[in-house]
Formats: structure tokens, sequence, C-alpha cells
């Protein structure tokens, strides 16, 4: 059965620590979409680490690693993120790669950069990573699949074309260097070696696992508010971060999904630009900030500060409805423990009217949060994992979250370690 780990919100809900949670009752863990600009944080007996492309079931020797086809995979980061796991003294886990994965190509992070800098201030705030470019090459056809950069021929001569049209805006518009097909053939042909090893036709792996009866857990990259259909538009990622596009990214009969937990924390965060319609300023944005997260919020991959505000319950709602969950996993309660009132975002004020259905961007931009106020605990509830010591009013708002959003709440996390969650 395929059971999927995917974000209700802008993404950082804490993915990676459910995921690797998860993984130690699953056979195989798939990354399928999205790139190394994730950054999912996991803190367990090995140390701390933050993985950007590597699936979150690598703590696990007998988990099969997949990263699917629908990945933006960056050879170079995957190589260098394996490598520095096992120096960390990971257990070197089992990893395949598809092979129709599509590679990151060294002109797509210059692209993406390029043109955040043309942008300027009206720059999406993009990680730079090149997801956005690497995406449109995909759709538009010209990108390279793992398989191909073992044709030479193939190689060559779809690099000659793809370095006639970059140049022409790399030159022109951006006035930067132009790309050299030949020095790029020598990179892929370096890289192909180091992805050699882990190349496989997943696609069949995943059909006899399945008729095994194996678990497969599809780990999901950012959130719903970063689709490129359902979210933010246009301050989204450029791959679907939506469940039913796992069975897409991963290559598996959407039959075959049977459980989604939609991962959200107890107040919000967000990277990059775009609306967010609870989120907080000043003060009171600096202080959630600092005490966010494992060590505050800040952007595991780009060290960015990340935007805070309280639970959007509006978004939430949406966010779930749209990942088709089954379960909520609700991380962070603990960081709130500071708190004399929680603020909840219950509704949005647009033109005058009040709503509880998640609009489309251009209405948006004109909503104004309407809150409920709940009481704080008071105390500090972190690493607590016996129910029973959760104080009632903790306890409460966990319950009215799950009544907003509509979806049971299964667990609830007070510390970003492993072993810190509470099964409801
Ligand atoms: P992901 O991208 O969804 O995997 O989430 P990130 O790892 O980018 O961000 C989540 C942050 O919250 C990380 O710093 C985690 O270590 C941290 N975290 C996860 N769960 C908890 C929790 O229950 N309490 C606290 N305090 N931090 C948590
Ligand atoms: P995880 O998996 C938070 C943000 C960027 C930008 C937008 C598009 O850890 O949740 P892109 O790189 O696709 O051009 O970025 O999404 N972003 C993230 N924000 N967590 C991430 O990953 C993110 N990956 C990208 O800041 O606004
Ligand atoms: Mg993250």
């Amino acid at each position: 059965m395929v059971k999927a780990i995917v974000g209700a919100n802008w993404g950082d809900e804490g993915k990676g620590k459910i995921t690797d949670l998860f993984a130690r009752q699953a056979d195989v863990v798939i990354r399928f979409q999205g790139g190394a600009n994730a950054g999912h944080t996991i803190i367990n007996d090995y140390g701390k680490f933050a993985l950007h492309t590597l699936p979150s079931g690598v703590f696990y020797p007998e988990v099969t690693n997949i990263i699917g086809n629908g990945v933006a995979l960056d050879i170079q980061k995957f190589h260098d993120e394996l490598e520095q796991l096992v120096a960390q003294g990971v257990p070197r886990p089992r990893i395949l790669v598809s092979e129709r994965a599509q590679v990151m190509m060294p002109y797509h992070p210059l692209l993406d950069t390029y043109e955040e800098e043309r942008l300027s201030d009206k720059a999406f705030g993009s990680t730079k990573s090149g997801i956005g470019p690497f995406y449109s090459d995909k759709y538009a056809k010209i990108g390279f699949q793992v398989c191909e950069l073992f044709d030479d021929a193939l190689l060559k001569e779809r690099l000659e074309k793809v370095c006639t049209l970059k140049n022409a805006v790399i030159v022109h518009l951006y006035r930067k260097p132009a790309l050299d097909p030949a020095a790029l053939y020598d990179e892929m042909v370096r890289q192909r070696e180091l992805i050699r090893p882990f190349v496989a036709d997943t696609f069949t792996f995943l059909h006899q696992a399945l008729e095994e009866g194996k678990t497969v857990l599809l780990e999901g990259q950012l959130g719903t508010m970063k689709d490129p259909d359902f979210g933010i538009y246009p301050m989204v990622t450029s791959s679907h971060t939506v469940a039913a596009f796992g069975c897409i990214g991963a290559g598996i009969p959407p039959t075959e999904l049977k459980e989604i937990i939609a991962v959200t924390k107890a107040y919000s965060s967000a990277v990059g630009g775009g609306e967010f319609v609870s989120e907080l300023f000043g003060d009171e944005a600096e202080e959630l900030r600092r005490r966010g997260g494992d060590k505050g919020e800040y952007g595991a991959t780009t060290g960015r500060p990340r935007r805070v505000g309280w639970f959007d319950a509006v978004a939430t709602r949406y966010g779930c409805r749209m990942q088709g969950a089954t379960g909520v996993v609700l991380t962070c309660l603990d960081v709130l423990g500071y708190l004399d009132e929680i603020k909840v975002c219950t509704g949005y004020e647009i033109d005058g009217e009040i709503t509880r259905e998640f609009p489309v961007s251009c209405k948006l931009s004109r909503a104004k949060p309407v809150y409920t106020t709940l009481p704080g605990w008071k105390c500090d509830i972190r690493g607590i994992t016996d129910p029973e010591q959760i104080p009632a009013q903790a306890k409460d708002y966990v319950a009215f979250l799950e009544k907003e959003i509509g979806v049971p709440i299964v667990m609830y996390s007070t510390g970003p370690r492993r072993e810190e969650i509470i099964r409801r």
C-alpha cells in the first residue's frame, strides 16, 4: 500500500521529521517532485540533518529510497549530500534513481539566478536552485532524462540545440557569458559517472514491491500553497506539491494510494514572496521566529528568515482538502507555550464579506484575517510524549484546529526530535 506525507501549507511544516518517523514502518520512501530546493530537517540518533534531495528514509538501512521520475535531480548535490550523510556516521543507504528522472543542468541555477537578479525588487524569492527553468525545459521537451546522459550522440546533439536557444537569452537579455556546449558535454559526462550506480527501472521495482504487499511512502516537498495550480500563483514552485501528483512523479497507479498524511504547523511560516493573510510583523513576529522550529524559523536551504504568522485555518482546511488528507499531523505545538493568548485565522474578509473558502490569488491579495482567540497554556511542553502531561488548553487548541480543518489530527509533535510525538 502507498501512503503520502505532504505539506498542507507553504512548506516547512515538518515533513522531514514525520517521514523519518513513518519510514520505520515502510519498505520504500520516494521523493516525487521538487528538487534540492527542499530542506527537510531530521533530528534522530545519528544527529541533525537537513536533507535537500535524499528521501527521508535514508536513516534505515533496510528501506529503499527512490528519487522518482518527477524530481529535478541535481546530480552533484545528490552526490555531495549522500557522502556527507555517510561521513556523519549514517550507514550507506539503499538508493535508486529513476532512469526517467530529469537532470538539473548547470545552466538551470544560472538562469534562475539571472532572472531573479533582473526582476530585482519584483523577484519571486526563488531558492535559485534552478527549479523554475528546469521544469520549464522539461515541459518544453528540451530536458535530459538520466538515461539520456549515457547516449553520447544524443547528449552532444541536444546540448548544441539547447545552447543555441539559451545563449540568445543569456547573452542578449542577461548580458552574461555564453554557454559552451563542449564544456557542458564534459561536465555531464563527469556527472553521469556519479549517478551511474543508482540508475534503475524504478517503475518495475515499485510494481513488484506493491505486488509483494510492501509499504511505500511518498514524501512531498513544499505544500499546497506552493502548488502551481492550487497555490498562490505565481509565487509558487514549478512542480505539483499535492499527493495526487505522487502517483505521476513516482510512477504508481492512483488506486494504490490509501493514506494521505498532511503535515501542518501549529502556527504558519512561509519563505519567499506571495500572499500570507495571517502574517505577523515586528516584535511579535521576531519572537515567534526566534522560538520556532528547532533553532528558529530560518530556511533550511537558503538560511533566509521565514515569514511567520498565526495558524491559518482557512488555508489549512483548503490545503488538506486539496491533498485529500485522511489524517493530519500537527507539528511545533511546543513553540506556542510562551503565549498568553493564541490567535487562529478562521475566516477571510474580502470586500466586506467573510468567507471560509480559500480564494484565487487575485482575490487573496484583498483578504484580511478574521481571528478567533484562544487561551495559551503558558508552560513548556517540549519533549513531552505522555498525553496526560499535556495541559488542557493545549489539548483544546489541538481540538479546535481539528474542528476547523475538518480532518482528524492523528498525532501532534512536541519537539523536533524523532521521538517527540504524541498519538491521539
Ligand atoms: P519540512 O521542509 O516540511 O521537512 O520542514 P523543515 O524541516 O524545513 O522545517 C520544520 C522545522 O521545525 C525544522 O527546524 C524542524 O526541526 C522543526 N520541527 C519539526 N517538528 C517540530 C516540533 O514539534 N517542535 C519544534 N520545536 N520544532 C519542530
Ligand atoms: P520544503 O520541502 C519553504 C519557496 C521559495 C519560493 C518558492 C519557489 O523544505 O518545504 P523555487 O525554488 O521552486 O523557485 O521556489 O517556494 N520554497 C520553499 N519554501 N520550503 C521549501 O521546501 C521551499 N522550496 C522552495 O522560497 O518562494
Ligand atoms: Mg523545509
